[in-house]
C-alpha cells in the first residue's frame, strides 16, 4: 500500500483503503479499481490523496495507531457536540469519556508504532477530524510523559473538545473566507473562554475545561486570551497547543500543507519560544516524520519507499529502493538500505506529498 496524491491517481489503480464522504459514509470501498469517473468524483468531494495497492509494497502492512472507524466515530461525536451546544442542549459527557477511553486503548495497544494518521479529509468536516487528531497526538504525548490513565482521560477529553467554544461563534466569523476585522478577531479568540464555560456548565472538571481555555496560550506569553506564560499554562493545554499547531500544519488548515518532517522542524524550531522545550521534544519523538509507504529521495540520488521505522529513530528508516541514482527503475530484487547502518546516507525529501 502506498499513499498517492490526487494528481497522480490513474484509472486501473486499486484502493487499499476506503474513501470516506460526509458523516463517515463510504464513497468508494477498499478493493475498488479506479476509473476516470471515480477519480473525477473524488476531486469533486475534495479528496486529496488515496492509499493504493502497489506490488512493490505488497508485504507492507500499515496500521494507523487509531483506526479510521474509531476516528470517524469520534469525529461524529465532536460534530454532534457542537450541534448540541448550538441548539442549547447538553453535552453527553459520559459518551465523550467512553470515546476518549476507546482512543486511549487503541493507542496503548500500538504503543510501539510511531504516530502517523492517514488523513481523513471530508469537505466541511475538517474541524471535527482535526479535533480527533489533536486528541490522539495529545494522548500519545501524555503516554510519553507517563501520565496515569485518569490523567490521559482528562488530557484526551480536553484535547478532543478544545475548540468546542467555536460552536458559540457566528457563522460569519467561523466560516469567513476574508480577513477578519479587529473586533471579529477578538470575537474569534473568545472561543477559548466560551469553551471553558461550556465545559464547566456541562460538568467537566476544571483541568479539562482549562484545555479549552488555554490551548492558544504560548510558552513565552505571546498567546491568547490571557497571555499566560511558562508554567502558568496547564500542562494539558500546553500539550494540546503543540498537537493543535502540528496538525494544522500537516493538514493545511490555515495555509499550505506541510509534510510531517517539515511540521516537526517547525515545532522544534519554536521549542523554548512558543512551546515548552521538553514537551516539544516529547511530542516530536513520537511522530513518523517519514511515514510508512511514503516515497523519499536520498542524498545518493536514489528513490525508494519507507518500509520500516525504528522506534526512537524516526529519521532513520529502512528504504526499499525503486530507482537508482541514474534514474533507472528496478523491476525486481529491490535493494534495501537501512539508514541506521548507512550513516552517510540520509533522506533529502518526501516525493509527491502534495
Ligand atoms: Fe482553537
Amino acid at each position: 500500500m502506498r499513499r498517492v496524491v490526487m494528481e497522480k491517481l490513474q484509472p486501473g489503480m486499486v484502493l487499499e483503503r476506503p474513501i470516506y464522504a460526509r458523516g463517515g459514509r463510504i464513497l468508494l470501498d477498499k478493493g475498488t479499481m479506479l476509473k476516470e469517473s471515480y477519480i473525477k468524483r473524488m476531486v469533486d468531494f475534495g479528496v486529496t490523496h488515496a492509499y493504493i495497492f502497489d506490488e512493490r509494497l505488497s508485504d507492507l502492512v500499515i496500521n494507523d495507531i487509531v483506526n479510521e472507524e474509531t476516528r470517524l466515530r469520534a469525529a461524529e461525536l465532536v460534530h454532534k457536540a457542537m450541534d448540541d451546544i448550538r441548539l442549547g442542549a447538553e453535552l453527553d459527557s459520559v459518551k465523550t469519556k467512553e470515546t476518549v477511553k476507546g482512543i486511549i486503548k487503541q493507542i496503548l495497544t500500538h504503543r510501539e508504532a510511531l504516530a502517523y494518521l492517514s488523513e481523513i479529509r471530508i469537505a466541511g468536516e475538517q474541524l471535527f477530524h482535526h479535533s480527533v487528531t489533536v486528541a490522539v497526538y495529545a494522548i500519545l504525548t501524555g503516554i510519553n510523559i507517563q501520565y496515569r490513565e485518569e490523567n490521559l482521560l482528562d488530557l484526551g477529553t480536553g484535547a478532543l473538545l478544545h475548540d468546542i467554544g467555536k460552536s458559540r461563534l457566528p457563522d460569519r466569523i467561523l466560516h469567513a473566507k476574508r480577513p477578519l476585522a479587529e473586533a471579529e478577531i477578538e470575537e474569534r479568540e473568545r472561543h477559548t473562554l466560551y469553551g471553558y464555560e461550556i465545559m464547566r456548565e456541562n460538568g467537566f472538571n476544571l483541568m479539562v475545561a482549562h484545555v479549552a481555555y488555554q490551548h492558544h496560550e504560548c510558552f513565552n506569553g505571546s498567546g491568547y486570551p490571557r497571555r499566560l506564560k511558562g508554567d502558568e499554562i496547564h500542562e494539558y493545554a500546553a500539550v494540546t497547543a503543540i498537537a493543535n499547531i502540528y496538525d494544522k500544519l500537516v493538514n493545511g488548515l490555515d495555509e499550505k500543507r506541510l509534510p510531517p518532517y517539515q511540521a516537526v522542524e517547525y515545532i522544534t524550531a519554536h521549542a523554548g519560544f512558543s512551546f515548552e522545550q521538553e514537551l516539544a521534544r516529547m511530542f516530536c519523538t513520537n511522530i513518523a516524520v517519514y511515514p510508512l509507504g511514503s516515497l523519499v529521495k536520498l542524498n545518493t540520488g536514489e528513490k525508494g519507499f519507507v518500509i520500516h521505522i525504528p522506534k526512537n529513530y524516526p529519521t532513520r528508516p529502512v528504504i526499499r529502493v525503486i530507482e537508482d541514482s541514474l534514474g533507472i527503475n528496478y523491476r525486481m530484487n529491490f535493494p534495501e538500505i537501512d539508514l541506521l547502518k548507512e550513516l552517510t546516507i540520509f533522506i533529502e525529501d518526501i516525493i509527491d506529498w502534495e
